[in-house]
């Protein structure tokens, strides 16, 4: 469908984004370091006087009417389900939520691990204020964005996505404290390398509950620590005190709450080097946290893996890992800038005679979170 701006009485996006180190972390109060991206979810609203939410979509010829007073009955819907959600929640933490007409447009793509579906649920939340004439309180939509994904979405996910997309700083990344849910935002300066964004392509089948159960397992982690030291969440645990009690967590609940501990650590270290403009330190941490969340975390699988070493191998590329959940999805890769072309061209050549198919290169800047334009 296509939008005729001057139809609408507001145009509110909000971002995808790319997570530079912190994996795997949030939900266990660890700091992550997301960034948001010039990809985005863009709504095109306008009230309709009715108490009914009528939704279409530009790359859908789909059009879905949402009761305002029936959400609930929205959640299994294909389409529509997150802008169900995210009204309903909204409406729940005791907002008004006005019958509107709203046109989807997201320039993220699906299932990409780039958090297409927090710049939904952030973007419809937003036009919803402004069409209620509600100032935005970004991090607000955030944490009922992340509600709405965890309800209607089924996915039990942490802060960072929807933060990320609601609060990110145009060329910052956002170093998030997801215990205290605050952020301290780091210029980004990578000098004459950039970021590099490639999507693997593998259809993220059962990502949904294999998230779900490393969640599990590092609760139960937890719960273990808990009878040796005085904590409240994983990421509060040191080194030397997963070496004095790793032995007690059975099987692979060790391997996971490995990953939390050096993670953490590798997000320190991390913010070290960006703030001191220490790029081979970051690409080299980028590459050791896939390692991690190949080896111990058990999210990645052969396409992520093999992108990730394809990336790694190039000489122009100081560090590659995978982004988001895992199990299919995109890397990141920091990448000397004039050599950005031939790398992604060597990368997906190689990448398509390995894996069979081909993988997809994004471009995209580090952007603002939420965007508000009254039309
Ligand atoms: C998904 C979740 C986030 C986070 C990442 C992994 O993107 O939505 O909360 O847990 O996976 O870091």
């Amino acid at each position: 469908m296509q939008v005729n701006e001057k139809d609408f009485t507001f145009k509110v996006s909000a971002a995808g984004r790319i997570n530079i180190i912190g994996e795997h972390i949030d939900y266990c109060g660890g700091k992550v370091f997301p960034a948001a991206l010039s990809l985005k979810n863009t709504v095109y609203v306008r009230p309709n006087g009715t108490n009914k939410i009528n939704l279409a979509w530009t790359t859908l010829p789909n059009k879905v009417t949402l009761d305002i007073d029936d959400l609930l009955s929205a959640k299994s819907l294909k389409y529509g389900n997150y802008q169900a959600g995210s009204a309903y929640f909204w409406k729940e933490a005791g907002h008004k939520v006005l019958g509107c007409d709203m046109i989807q447009d997201c320039t993220v793509p699906f299932g990409s691990g780039l958090s297409s579906s927090a710049a939904i649920e952030v973007s419809t939340i937003a036009a919803l204020c402004a069409i209620a004439g509600e100032e935005i309180d970004p991090v607000e939509i955030a944490k009922v964005s992340q509600k709405a994904e965890r309800e209607f979405a089924g996915v039990n996910c942490g802060i960072m996505d929807q933060y990320a997309s609601a609060c990110g700083k145009k060329n910052h990344a956002m170093l998030l404290d997801c215990k205290t849910i605050t952020c301290e935002y780091v210029p980004i300066d990578l000098k004459d390398y950039s970021f590099v964004i490639i999507n693997s392509k593998k259809p993220h089948a059962l990502g949904e509950s294999k998230y779900n159960e490393r969640r599990e397992e590092t609760e139960l982690g937890l719960e273990i620590m808990k009878k040796h030291v005085n904590i409240d969440c994983l990421a509060e645990l040191t080194l030397d005190d997963f070496n004095k009690y790793g032995s007690e967590l059975p099987g692979k609940v060790y391997d996971r709450v490995k990953h939390v501990v050096m993670e953490c650590g590798r997000v320190h270290e991390a913010e070290e080097a960006m703030k001191s403009g220490d790029l081979v330190k970051l690409g080299k941490l980028l590459t050791e946290s896939h390692n991690s969340l190949s080896k111990l975390y058990e999210v990645t699988g052969v396409e992520l893996d093999t992108l990730a070493r394809l990336g790694q191998e190039q000489p122009s590329c100081l560090g590659s890992r995978m982004i988001g959940g895992g199990f299919g999805g995109c890397t990141i890769s920091i990448v000397k800038t004039s050599e950005v072309e031939a790398f992604k061209k060597a990368v997906c050549e190689e990448y398509k005679k390995e894996i069979g198919y081909d993988a997809e290169c994004y471009s995209s800047d580090i952007a603002d979170g939420i965007i508000v334009e009254k039309l």
